[in-house]
């Protein structure tokens, strides 16, 4: 059949322009997405910014996160998050700014070189509880108590 065949022989030019179309589109939402981004808390994967604290604004939660912190965190960031020695306070604005999931990720990772343990041996609940202790805080430093 000649129509057959026509319609065969245009198949080979028409895929590669396709090709080419769907490439350009790709890189195109490449850039925007790569200038959409804000710079991540301590280079945390863009997967962790993603990541959604199952606690967000449960008081419970940061309650519980209360208490984790005086036991693991306050002997180096200290009672009232106002940072002792090496290691930061952590009612900072930068702190604050940072993602729940980028927060969880440091935590999870810790920086070893640093100073910074890795809490992956705590329950992944107990992280959370953690990271919603931290956002429940204001980011200026409170009067001590
Ligand atoms: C042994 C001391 C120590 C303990 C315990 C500790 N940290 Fe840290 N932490 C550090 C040090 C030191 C740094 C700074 C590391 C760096 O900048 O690379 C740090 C950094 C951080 C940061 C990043 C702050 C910023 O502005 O970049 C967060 C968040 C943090 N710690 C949370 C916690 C939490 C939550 C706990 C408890 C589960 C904890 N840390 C326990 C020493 C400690």
């Amino acid at each position: 059949m000649s129509l057959g065949r026509n319609i065969l022989r245009s198949g080979p030019r028409l895929i590669p322009s396709a090709w080419l179309l769907i490439s350009t589109i790709l890189i195109l939402f490449g850039i925007a997405t790569a200038v959409a981004q804000q710079p991540a808390f301590r280079n945390a994967p863009a997967s962790a910014a993603t990541d959604k604290n199952p606690y967000a604004g449960s008081a419970s939660a940061a309650a519980a996160g209360k208490k984790l912190y005086a036991q693991n965190c306050a002997q180096c960031h200290g009672n009232n998050l106002q940072g002792l020695g090496p290691a930061p306070a952590l009612d900072t604005p930068s702190v604050r700014k940072a993602k729940s999931g980028e927060l969880f990720w440091f935590i999870t990772t810790g920086k070893l070189s640093s100073g910074m343990p890795s809490w992956s041996s705590l329950p992944k609940a107990q992280r959370w509880q953690i990271v919603t202790f931290l956002e429940s805080r204001p980011a200026v430093k409170t009067a001590t108590k």
